[in-house]
């Protein structure tokens, strides 16, 4: 099967507002806000392959043949810390439908456990996966599963931030899904954590250090 690419967004946008998320000085409001337009210019970035079909329409003088979407869209983030894209992509797309997976790395062997699912029906549906941080990869790939054993054909990943590692796995895992990010770090720590990266994403969106 063909591996499709990481696409590293490139908006100078992006790379500033990462460079704040980094920050360790960055309160989580100011984390929050942050997250929000990232993943805007992410999520806009991930779904530039939706396919788009004619439409006639009458604008006040004439009658004009323009393009919309040709498909419905979908998002599922995972829980917890894909939360934060779950908003900008709302704010972002029509006719987007809504899954939730849950799952949590253990703090010993970082593989993550599911404790949460409820996806619509995705066949037919552009899906967009979202979850910040791409780790090792195992939370995104188990994800990527549920997602087309729930019908998602065309599947697309957003995260903030990827390691090498789970580029690696991810694209074993999934050689058909492309995934989106503002960054490719350098490595994961022993304890499966992002370098440089920026730490634990979901406690530092919502306070819980
Ligand atoms: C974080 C992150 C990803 C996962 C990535 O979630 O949001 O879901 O780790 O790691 P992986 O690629 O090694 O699987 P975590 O399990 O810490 O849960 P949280 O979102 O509830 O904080
Ligand atoms: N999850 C995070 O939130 N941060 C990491 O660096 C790795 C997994």
């Amino acid at each position: 099967m063909v591996v499709v690419a990481t696409h590293i967004v490139q908006h100078p946008l992006a790379q500033h507002l990462l460079t704040e998320l980094r920050n360790r000085e960055t309160e989580p409001s100011r984390f929050r806000q942050l997250a929000w337009t990232l993943s805007t210019l992410l999520i806009l970035e991930a779904t530039s392959g939706v396919s788009l079909s004619s439409r006639l329409i009458e604008t006040p003088l004439e009658p004009y043949e323009g393009q919309v979407l040709e498909h419905g869209l979908a998002i599922v983030p995972i829980l917890r810390a894909g939360l934060s894209m779950l908003e900008p992509g709302l704010q972002l797309l029509p006719d987007v439908a809504v899954g939730y997976i849950g799952l949590e790395r253990s703090h010993e062997t970082a593989i993550a456990s599911s404790y949460y699912c409820k996806l619509p029906n995705l066949s037919g549906r552009f899906t967009v996966l979202v979850d910040p941080m791409l780790a090792t990869g195992g939370s995104a790939a188990q994800a990527a599963t549920l997602l087309k054993f729930h019908g998602a054909e065309k599947l697309v990943m957003a995260c903030v931030i990827a390691a090498p590692e789970g580029i690696g796995a991810f694209e074993k895992a999934h050689p058909d899904v492309p995934v989106f990010t503002a960054a490719v770090d350098r490595e994961l720590n022993g304890q499966k954590y992002i370098l440089p990266g920026l730490g634990d994403y979901g406690d530092r969106l919502y306070g819980t250090l």
